[in-house]
């Protein structure tokens, strides 16, 4: 199904099928990943590396864990303790890692469009974990799992994503993959925040979140990236919690079966309110879950490739 695919570098080169189908493998790895003992021989012999330029939390444990659960051998290249910081660039470390006889790299880079860099000079397939602000497909794919898990499906519904849609990588790949299935996809954030023509991606566009929010089946904060801000955007955290932060009175706005979603790391009170963050609607801690089963989903596609064989449904 993904056979023309060498690597996964974001959502936007893939259709509604292949969406599906790596949801369909997902939904099986969560089986597996739900049992007492996890481990399965999925990827024996395969190796796999995780490359990360930036910080990560739960993608990187996610990635690890899902080769180790699956028997594969996963290790991490640290860009603070490797040959990078003697000035090897990134190409070269790539190349080094591909000489060892890798078969996945998964990198997550500052840089918009590196891991398509990459992917151009390795025989390993690179699966993006985030480059810049360009693309996040695994975070995606989670998030699509959790809503497929509680809704059945994504025609129709109303998908409000809301905060810092300038700087955000996992919007991106959201808006490419839930209208791919069919989803209603509402932005909502002040409008500096919102960046010009995304409107073209085939989405609605707020510059108040309530409007975003209103009828909503799902509503997705988004993290303020205080690391990517330019200074000017937004007045202060105060304010911006006030008029763009959500809390039980705007996810009032949502039906009252919508789900809260967020892509973490959250910051508490500024994006959404620690009483709906650990609220009866909200599924975040169920997103981290998904990411571990997506994970092995996509590890098992994409090291199974050269095999011949990649269905495991
Ligand atoms: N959502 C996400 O990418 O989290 P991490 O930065 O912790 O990996």
């Amino acid at each position: 199904m993904l056979g023309k695919h060498k690597d996964l570098l974001g959502i936007k080169a893939l259709s509604a099928e292949e969406i599906m189908y790596i949801l369909k493998n997902a939904q099986t790895m969560k089986y597996i990943l739900m049992q007492n003992n996890k481990k399965t021989p999925h990827l024996q012999g395969k190796s796999i590396i995780t490359l990360f330029y930036e910080n990560s939390t739960r993608t990187r444990l996610s990635f690890e864990l899902a080769a180790k659960y699956m028997g594969g051998c996963a290790a991490n290249v640290s860009a603070s303790s490797s040959s990078v910081r003697k000035g090897e660039t990134l190409i070269d470390t790539a190349r080094t890692i591909d000489a060892m006889g890798t078969d996945i790299i998964i990198l997550r880079h500052s840089m918009s469009g590196a891991p398509h860099l990459i992917a151009k000079n390795v025989k390993a397939s690179v699966i993006n974990a985030g480059d810049g602000m360009n693309e996040h497909p695994t975070q995606a794919l989670l998030d699509a799992l959790t809503i497929l898990e509680h809704k059945g499906g994504f025609e129709g519904l109303k998908v409000a994503i809301v905060g810092d849609v300038m700087h955000s990588r996992v919007v991106r790949s959201n808006i490419y993959l839930l209208t791919k299935l069919g989803a209603r996809v509402a932005l909502g954030g002040p409008a500096t925040l919102l960046p010009k023509g995304i409107e073209n991606l085939g989405v609605e566009v707020y510059d108040n979140i309530d409007a975003a929010i209103t009828d909503a089946d799902v509503v997705m904060g988004l993290r303020m990236q205080l690391e990517r801000q330019k200074s000017g955007l937004v007045p202060n955290m105060r304010e911006y919690s006030r008029f763009f932060g959500v809390d039980d009175k705007r996810l009032a706005l949502a039906k009252p079966d919508a789900l809260l979603m967020h892509p973490g790391p959250v910051n508490r009170g500024i994006e959404l309110t620690t009483s709906i963050i650990d609220g009866k609607t909200s599924v975040i801690d169920e997103q981290v879950t998904n990411g571990v089963a997506v994970r092995m989903a996509v590890l098992y596609i994409f090291a199974r490739k050269g095999d011949g064989n990649e269905n495991i449904g």
